[in-house]
């Protein structure tokens, strides 16, 4: 299930944009920040490949990277990021939902939770609506290698994802699989590979 290849096909703002080469895909999703662009440049080894910042709002379109010539790992800009103006957070959440809708490809959304700190009521509201649209979902819970902090509720990043499952039982029939991570540390780096290659062969 290893990445021989990737390479960044195309940037699309609409679906119907998007390649269409019928290559079966994995999308990530999270709030802006929590580590969707790391986490692909982990999955594929490269440091760079996908662009990622300390300031949140940095990948603003649908992004398509082709993997070994036969799947696509896709990233998507961040939802609940304030300090992006108005109409163009209702664009990327316009066309990200969309995306989810409308993409025949789209094998698995992988929703990306910060277990660093206790969940974000707009987590809760993305997992909602990922659960009553039936938009089949990973939970990946990033930044696993932070270590609990008083300021960030004190809370170790087991703690915070045992408690983010709590909220979200109600959203679901049966509880998402999920996958402790971190970019650092590439924890849980083959779990995620492994994971997309038994999906892809259903
Ligand atoms: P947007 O594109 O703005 O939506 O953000 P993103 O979700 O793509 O986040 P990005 O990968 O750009 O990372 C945001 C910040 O978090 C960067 O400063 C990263 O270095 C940091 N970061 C990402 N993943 C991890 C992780 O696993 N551990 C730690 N400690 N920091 C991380
Ligand atoms: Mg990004």
């Amino acid at each position: 299930a290893q990445v021989a290849q990737a390479e960044f096909v195309k940037s699309s703002v609409r679906t119907e944009d998007c390649p269409s080469d019928g290559l079966p895909e994995f999308a990530l999703v999270g709030r802006s920040n929590v580590g969707k662009s790391s986490l692909l440049n982990s999955l594929v080894r490269r440091k760079k490949l996908a662009l990622t910042s300390k300031t949140p709002g940095k990948t603003q379109c649908i992004n398509h990277f082709r993997i070994n010539d036969s799947w696509y790992l896709v990233d998507l800009p961040g939802y609940g990021y304030a300090a992006a103006p108005r109409e163009l957070r209702t664009d990327w959440d316009k066309f990200t939902k969309d995306y989810f809708l409308n993409r025949s490809t789209l094998v698995s959304v992988f929703l990306l939770i910060d277990a660093s700190i206790p969940a974000k009521p707009i987590d809760l509201e993305y997992a909602s609506w990922l659960g009553q649209n039936q938009i089949p979902m990973t939970l990946v819970f990033t930044k696993c290698d932070k270590r609990k902090k008083k300021k960030n509720g004190g809370k170790r990043p087991e703690e915070n994802l045992n408690d983010f499952q709590e909220l979200i039982q109600g959203f679901f029939q049966t509880a998402p699989p999920w996958i402790m991570t971190s970019s650092v540390t590439n924890q849980g780096r083959d779990e995620i590979l492994l994971h997309m290659a038994q999906l892809r062969n259903y």
